[in-house]
């Protein structure tokens, strides 16, 4: 069955250690934590969390923070036990098209498309967001009329335009950069958490759990789908909001996952990859537990600023000082995640043109560049007119359900591939298997059934899309149908991280 075709792991294992097209390995365990630390924090915990905790769920945010760790957890033994067995760039969307054949393969990869594309849109959106409350603290006053939230937010158009010129050229996350803006950014969130303390009132955290609600944010299309399946009536808050709340902040986690698409520059794949997988998921979700806590004792949750919501906490306890000084670090920090899912979504594209499922025009790589700058240029448009033409709030759902879906099905690949082929050497294995994965694989439903109406329908007009285009064109042009191997690897996978 032509659906279930699979490009062999020796064969893709083997092409990546070709001459001339071979990434050097030269990460350790610390650099790709620190990757990992970088990806993941961004306007997850900035701009997301601050609106959760007033829509969903109140203080027991912090709460929806470990149930989205534990999906997460989960998920990411899958991907270290994946990612040790077949380090190879391209994420899931080459492990599935080693093991679960080539539709399932399509499916993530236009997933992971949708992840990192729209995740790009939001970061750049919260990161406007910051830059003009860092602006009007310093006295300036950007325009509303092309700030986030008008019709055209300016500030996010440009800062994508202008990441796309830098992907473009050829210019490499920078260790050294990276590791600078990543110690920028953990600083501000410790601060925010140290600082803070001093001004918790415990008033603010009771109730913990603020009673259940009906409510404006959970009616009509914005109802998540659980409650109308199971013929609830919509509400916000209680034990439901810390599940919906969990469903979105799901997003702060997002990132971990890119690690795994390093897997070719890892010194030592095998050992490496799970360290700086699961290391980095750790220190998130602890600072994201105190920033969560943080947060909504300094701030009565109906109060707090969905928009820039830790900054603001510090204005409205009296010291914009502080605030000015989280902002500025917010701009800084969040800029890296953005270029990071460029990154990553060019690099997916590239690797399903490589593959011929997309046309491989879309693949070549510049003589000068060595970059494929006509799909980096493309991706840039797209994701600069989504970033500055969407209204705030919309996107982060889409982004969750098409990372979840993704996370699904490597969850439920792993038992099939220990079955499948049990003489693969595997240097991390899921403990538990097969029940840790398929469990792995049902949280991450769980939480997908907590995502509003509106998302799935909109994730099923995106998977229609994505069926149309596989059927019509990737279907028959695959290298695998076309039996046309030679030349596989005239352009190699673009490399993500420099050692300068
Ligand atoms: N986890 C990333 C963020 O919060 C996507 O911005």
């Amino acid at each position: 069955m032509t659906l279930l075709r699979t490009k062999s792991i020796e064969q893709t294992l083997a092409a990546s250690e070709e001459e001339g097209h071979r990434l050097k390995r030269r990460l350790s365990a610390l650099d790709l934590t620190v990757f990992g630390v970088g990806v993941i924090i961004g306007a997850g915990i900035f701009t997301v969390t601050g609106k959760a905790a007033q829509q969903y769920a109140g203080p027991s945010i912090a709460l929806s923070f470990v149930i989205g760790a534990i999906v997460c957890g989960l998920a990411a033994l899958c991907y270290a036990e994946f990612a040790s067995t077949v380090p190879i760039s391209g994420s899931a969307y080459t492990f599935s098209y080693a093991t679960l054949g080539e539709l399932i393969a399509w499916i993530i990869g236009w997933d992971l498309l949708l992840e990192m594309m729209l995740g790009a849109s939001v970061v750049a959106q919260s990161w406007s967001e910051y830059l003009v409350t860092l602006l009007g603290q310093l006295g300036v006053t950007w325009p509303a009329s092309l700030g986030p939230g008008s019709h055209f937010d300016l500030l996010a158009f440009l800062l994508i335009a202008a990441l796309t010129v830098l992907v473009a050229i050829g210019i490499k996350e920078s260790l050294r950069v990276n590791l600078v803006l990543v110690g920028v950014k953990v600083f501000i969130v410790l601060f925010v958490i140290v600082a803070g303390l001093f001004y918790v009132k415990r008033e603010n955290w009771s109730p913990f759990i603020p009673p259940s609600q009906p409510g404006k944010a959970a009616s009509g299309l914005s109802t998540p789908l659980i409650q109308l399946a199971t013929g609830m009536t919509p509400a916000t808050f209680g034990v439901l909001g810390i599940m919906a709340g969990a469903a979105i902040v799901f997003f702060a986690y997002i990132g971990f996952d890119v690690v795994a698409t390093t897997a070719e520059e890892a010194k030592n794949p095998k050992r490496d990859l799970p360290i700086g997988i699961i290391g980095s998921l750790i220190i998130c979700t602890i600072l994201y537990m105190a920033v969560s806590l943080v947060i909504t004792g300094m701030v009565h949750y109906p109060d707090i600023d969905p928009k820039a919501a830790l900054a603001s906490a510090f204005i409205d306890v009296g010291r914009p000082g502080f605030a000015t000084l989280v902002s500025a670090g917010a701009v800084a920090g969040l800029t890296t995640v953005v270029m990071t899912l460029m990154i990553g979504a060019t690099r997916v594209t590239f690797a399903m043109s490589r593959d011929r499922l997309l046309p491989p025009s879309l693949g070549q790589t510049h003589p000068r560049t060595g970059t494929p700058v006509r799909l980096t240029i493309i991706i840039g448009t797209l994701i600069a007119l989504i970033a500055s033409l969407t209204p705030i709030g919309k996107l982060e759902e889409m982004v969750n359900i098409g990372t979840l879906s993704a996370f699904m099905l490597v969850s439920l690949a792993i038992p099939v591939l220990r079955k499948r082929r049990p003489d693969l050497k595997r240097s991390f294995r899921v403990p538990g298997n097969p029940v840790v994965p398929w469990l792995s694989a049902l949280f991450c439903f769980y939480l997908i059934l907590n995502l509003s109406i509106e998302t799935w329908l909109r994730f099923v007009i995106w998977m229609v899309l994505g069926f149309a285009i596989y059927f019509l064109y990737s279907r028959s042009h695959s290298r695998l149908e076309t039996g046309d191997e030679a030349g596989a690897l005239e352009a190699g996978m673009p490399q993500m991280l420099d050692e300068s």
